[in-house]
């Protein structure tokens, strides 16, 4: 599975790509806003820190104002993904963008039938948001199973990219039920470090370390 970094925050992606476990990266207008930098900066500044894919979200939602913005956006980076919403018009920009190769990243997603519509209009990537299904009540993971489930019936080659990430657990079960991508925040991927039996087993490991005399363990 691949592991995207969902933020617009460059001191964090350049943080979390070091680490060289970062796939691709994901925005939407909520995360510029919190980025508070110029939009088209911040996702050239993203594409050159990053060698994978980046999404960047068109705002127009009629398909004349989309084609025109995603033609634009491509222009920043060959690895610019442009994200449209899950609108009539969003399929018809998505289908038009497939046909003229230019990748496409289908958000807001909230239903099987919506990830159908994307994927017959040849998305790259749907993004199913499963924390705002939590958030309502209804179990998010079941979304990526029954994409899952439709995807592979129809050898549909549209991706997976389980969005709206709200904790590791989440990621887990990602992986297990097979989606392509998820794409986290920072706080989420710093999580998938932890285990308190790593942390106290490593400390155990250099308290004992430490006991042997020192001529016996230099190592450099
Ligand atoms: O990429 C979509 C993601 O940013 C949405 O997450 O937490 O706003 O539901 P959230």
């Amino acid at each position: 599975m691949e592991l995207f970094i969902d933020t617009a925050d460059i001191t964090e992606i350049k943080r979390l790509n070091s680490l060289g476990i970062i796939d691709g990266v994901t925005t939407n207008p909520s995360l510029v806003l919190k980025a508070g930098k110029n939009f088209k900066e911040v996702v050239r500044d993203i594409c050159q820190i990053v060698d994978g894919p980046v999404s960047a979200e068109v705002v127009a939602t009629d398909y004349d104002g989309m084609i025109r913005e995603g033609q634009e956006l491509v222009k920043i980076h060959k690895n610019v993904v442009v994200k449209v919403p899950m609108t009539p018009d969003g399929i018809r920009a998505i289908k038009y963008f497939s046909s003229h190769g230019i990748k496409t990243n289908c958000t807001l997603v909230f239903s099987a039938n919506q990830a159908l519509l994307c994927a017959k209009a040849g998305a790259t990537y749907v993004s199913p948001f499963i924390g705002r299904l939590d958030d309502i009540g209804q179990t998010g993971m079941d979304l990526i199973d029954e994409i899952r489930t439709v995807y592979d019936n129809y050898d549909f080659q549209t991706q997976i990219l389980a969005a709206s990430i709200r904790h590791p657990d989440h990621v887990k079960q990602c992986a297990i039920s097979g989606a392509d991508v998820a794409t986290c925040p920072p706080a989420i991927i710093d999580q998938l470090f932890k285990h308190a039996l790593t942390d106290s087993g490593l400390q155990k490991f250099l308290d004992d370390w430490k006991k042997i005399p020192e001529e016996l363990r230099r190592i450099v």
